[in-house]
């Protein structure tokens, strides 16, 4: 802790000394000590409200129980949610939260990640003593184009409004009528449909709100769950990446204090539909020239193409920020080797500007490894351009090998740089994703490549962050990733890995959402 003595305090919780900054809540001291402590309503990314009354806890000295998320540690304070008062206190609180709430748990989305499963076995295992009926909400009520709210799954823990107040700043939601008729609803009809409107559902602690993408497609204890980045912009967002052998269902954000806090934007959810079948390249698209039926045939037509060209000026290579610093390594050296490439045209060029910035995580440059391509190319001496510059040089060159974008949805000039691989002699264009206007081409030759978890690899986001991405089995078979394009370019036998998805159909989710 690098913080000054005079600004620390010591306590004991639950018997456990700890030592933290002057004005730290309890819960907070709770979890630098290790010990569980019942709540809902607090998140570490938000104000506290204080309002779930979950996280009693009793104080030596102080004869009345006290909230843990609204109290602050002093020094010397012995703290325990220990005593039998305080599991009496936790039991009553579960209890009443659980007096209005529908016993769902079999039908729920939320079931297995849900807080109020977790809290109840943690802390509550009672007999219930309310025996009265339950007051019957709406259970699918449309907040927008993304998430739909069971209203008496609701515990009213307050969260999403606090979100929508103090994160996304949009005042989207906000709580509504009063006693046990109180529930959650968006002012005037307006939708919860703003950029980040999905962090809502992640902080939820139950299944009240939940997302019309995932709902119903797959329980999560059939899921695994994988560390990864967004690659949807330079903010390059920490993420969890949820799949199985169905394959990928689900982007959350990961707790990253240095980068995105505990949030993502609702398009860098769609990151898991381009490693799925569905949206990739799955399989060579030969051209007029190179009539190869596998990755490995055409980077072999590449090899023999870039041999049988004698005037090395006549070779262009175009990329994108898209892929990682050993991926950058492996392609530019293999090229190297194989040719003089003068120029490396940077295919940066989107209708957002490189400043741009939303002032919470959404950046204009849609390329998560912008700084990784600039270090690559410049510790190679090659020359970074302007990929508008191919606008003159395009029909010069013989060859043009592109590293195409990953998420072809955030790069708007697309129809551009089409219109200038017509001009070209022959194109070899790279990408794990599908790029429909390419088929009507016959000059492009696209080969596919891993997608962003079969790569991994180190991606340097626009504050110079460096985070790592680690290599998840491969979902398509018989492609090669850059190293493996880097043997057979020199004229290596490569050996492939197989796959691990069962199917390559992933369900798409069939319910039918309407508006209350
Ligand atoms: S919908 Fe969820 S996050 Fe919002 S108040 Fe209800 S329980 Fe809390
Ligand atoms: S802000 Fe950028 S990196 Fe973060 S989730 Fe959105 S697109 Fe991805
Ligand atoms: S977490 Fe403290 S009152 Fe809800």
């Amino acid at each position: 802790m690098s913080d000054k003595k005079e600004n620390l305090v010591s306590c004991v919780v639950n018997g456990k000394s700890v030592t933290v900054s002057k004005n730290t809540s309890i819960i907070k001291a709770f979890k630098a000590a290790g010990e569980d402590i019942a709540h809902y309503c607090y998140h570490p990314g938000l104000s506290v409200a204080g309002c779930c009354r979950l996280c009693m806890v009793e104080i030596e000295g102080n004869p009345r129980t006290q909230i843990a998320c609204n109290t602050m540690v002093a020094e010397g304070m012995k703290i325990t949610n220990q005593s039998e008062k305080i599991k009496e206190d936790v039991q009553w609180g579960l209890d009443f939260h659980l007096l209005n709430h529908p016993l769902d748990c079999p039908i729920c989305d939320q079931a297995g990640e849900c807080g109020l499963q977790e809290q109840y076995m943690k802390f509550g295992q009672y007999e219930p003593e309310m025996n009265q009926n339950k007051v019957k909400k709406n259970k699918v009520v449309s907040l927008g184009e993304k998430i739909v709210l069971d209203t008496e799954r609701c515990i009213l823990c307050s969260r999403c409004v606090r979100f929508t107040d103090e994160v996304s700043k949009t005042h989207e939601l906000g709580i509504f009528n009063r006693g046990d008729r109180s529930e959650v609803g968006t002012f005037n009809g307006k939708e919860l449909n703003n950029d980040y409107a999905l962090n809502t559902v992640d902080i939820c602690p139950v299944g009240a709100l939940t997302s019309k993408d995932f709902r119903f497609k797959q329980r999560v204890w059939y899921l695994k769950r994988a560390e990864a980045i967004c690659t949807g912009c330079s903010t390059g967002c920490s993420i969890y990446l949820d799949y199985n052998d169905e394959g990928f269902f689900r982007v959350m954000p990961k707790p990253n204090e240095n980068n995105n806090s505990y949030w993502m934007c609702d398009e860098g959810r769609d990151l898991y539909q381009h490693l799925n079948p569905k949206k990739r390249l799955v399989q060579v698209c030969p051209s007029q020239s190179i009539n190869a039926s596998s990755s490995e045939e055409a980077v072999q037509g590449l090899k023999t193409t870039l041999e049988n060209i004698t005037d090395k000026t006549k070779v262009g290579v175009l990329v994108t920020g898209q892929y990682s610093v050993e991926d950058y390594q492996a392609f530019f050296s293999s090229i190297k080797e194989k040719t003089s490439i003068e120029k490396v045209y940077h295919w940066f060029d989107q209708k957002n500007s490189e400043n741009d910035f939303d002032d919470l995580l959404i950046r204009g440059d849609k390329n998560p490894n912008t700084k990784g391509l600039l270090s690559v190319t410049k510790d190679l001496s090659l020359n970074l351009v302007d990929s508008l510059e191919l606008k003159n040089t395009a029909s010069h060159l013989d060859v043009l090998i592109v590293l195409g974008p990953e998420y072809n949805k955030f790069f708007s000039t697309l129809d551009e740089k089409i219109a200038m691989f017509k001009k070209a002699g022959q194109v070899f264009y790279f990408s794990s994703v599908k790029l429909e206007a390419l088929d009507a081409l016959s000059n492009v030759t696209q080969i596919p490549l891993p997608s962003l978890v079969e790569r991994g690899g180190t991606y340097i986001n626009y504050k110079g962050l460096e985070q790592k991405v680690a290599i998840l089995p491969k979902v398509i078979s018989g492609i090669l990733n850059f190293s493996e394009i880097a043997k057979v370019l020199r004229g290596e036998k490569v050996q492939l890995e197989p796959v691990f998805l069962k199917t390559q159909k992933v369900k798409d989710n069939q319910f039918n959402f309407q508006k209350k």
